[in-house]
């Protein structure tokens, strides 16, 4: 974690990668934002279009395409690369395309000398970032997955829309796999301290079933939109954007990433999303919830889940 200024090396420019791309441009992130691909063309093209966009931006960024020699000095590497899902597939399908495509892609990054922190998006997210922490041998605390960011982004933003109150007003995490066994832990929910719980049984025009249909719909988010537009990009480049602040501004900022947990929740041995405290060191503290007995049992089936897909690779 060197250099006086801030570099980031983004791994992969499909649609996440080029979407969190031109969203750091526009919000004042790092001074250094080096692009790796192994479509040479399409990166070299992104960077010289997201250069001409340079007069609009609050402040300067220097974009270029790069290749692996310049994590040496990068104090971030986001991975972006790999296979996405077409319409039907879950995020676990694709483990082994893109487990082998990572090791191929750690084994460069720490080649160069590289020292900071990975932040992971590429799915199956969760499995994706234990992969990293295993073939890169950095601490836990320095390899981050996006893990439920997005599902919890998704739930403040459909409860924003329920209660009518800004979404940022909201606090409510979707915890677990990111994926179909994630669980919203609506023992922890509220609007501006007050408990979500508590606003509904006051009002007759809200009814508790409403919220099984805001998980499901949470829960179904990427199914809908890649039926619709083959892909997701927009929400999830925004909220690695969000964890990139958090960790190069030393935000201590508690986001539902993908963290290693040795003993947090009663589990260990796994990547998965909580909530957590991230500054420039990474992963500064795993926020441990205290769980209902459905969320506890939730969660835990979420982590078996994982745990039966990832075993065979690593152990
Ligand atoms: C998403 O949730 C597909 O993981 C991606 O949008």
């Amino acid at each position: 974690m060197k250099g006086k200024v801030n570099r980031v090396v983004l791994v992969g420019t499909g649609f996440v990668g080029s979407s969190y791309a031109f969203a750091m441009l526009n919000q004042r992130v790092t001074e250094e934002l080096v692009l790796v691909d192994l479509n040479k063309e399409k990166s070299e093209g992104d960077a010289m279009d997201l250069n001409h966009g340079m007069p609009f931006a609050p402040s300067p960024t220097k974009i270029w395409f790069g290749s692996y020699a310049d994590c040496k000095d990068a104090d971030l590497v986001v991975l972006c690369a790999g296979a996405n899902q077409k319409p039907g597939e879950t995020r676990l399908d694709l483990v082994e395309k893109n487990t082998r495509i990572f090791k191929g892609i750690v084994e460069q990054v720490m080649g160069s000398g590289f020292d900071g922190i990975f932040l992971v998006a590429t799915n199956p997210v969760d499995i994706l970032t234990y992969a990293v922490w295993k073939f890169s041998g950095l601490p836990k605390e320095r390899v981050i997955g996006s893990g439920t960011i997005l599902d919890t982004a998704r739930l403040r933003f459909l409860l924003g829309d329920y209660f009518n109150v800004d979404t940022r007003n909201v606090h409510a995490y979707i915890i677990g796999e990111h994926g179909d066994t994630e669980l919203p832990v609506w023992s922890h929910a509220d609007i501006g301290g007050k408990p979500i719980l508590d606003i509904m049984a006051e009002k007759d025009e809200y009814k508790v079933e409403d919220l099984q249909g805001i998980f499901t719909n949470v829960r179904d988010a990427a199914y809908h939109i890649i039926q619709r537009k083959g892909a997701t990009y927009y929400g999830i480049a925004m909220g690695l954007v969000r964890l990139t602040k958090a960790i190069l501004h030393n935000e201590n900022s508690i986001l539902t990433v993908s963290a290693y947990l040795d003993g947090e929740y009663g589990q260990s041995d796994i990547y998965i999303g909580v909530p957590a405290i991230v500054n420039r060191d990474g992963i500064r503290e795993v926020l441990e919830l205290i769980l209902n007995e459905s969320e506890q049992k939730q969660f835990a089936h979420s982590v078996d889940v994982l745990k039966e897909i990832k075993d065979p690779f690593f152990n």
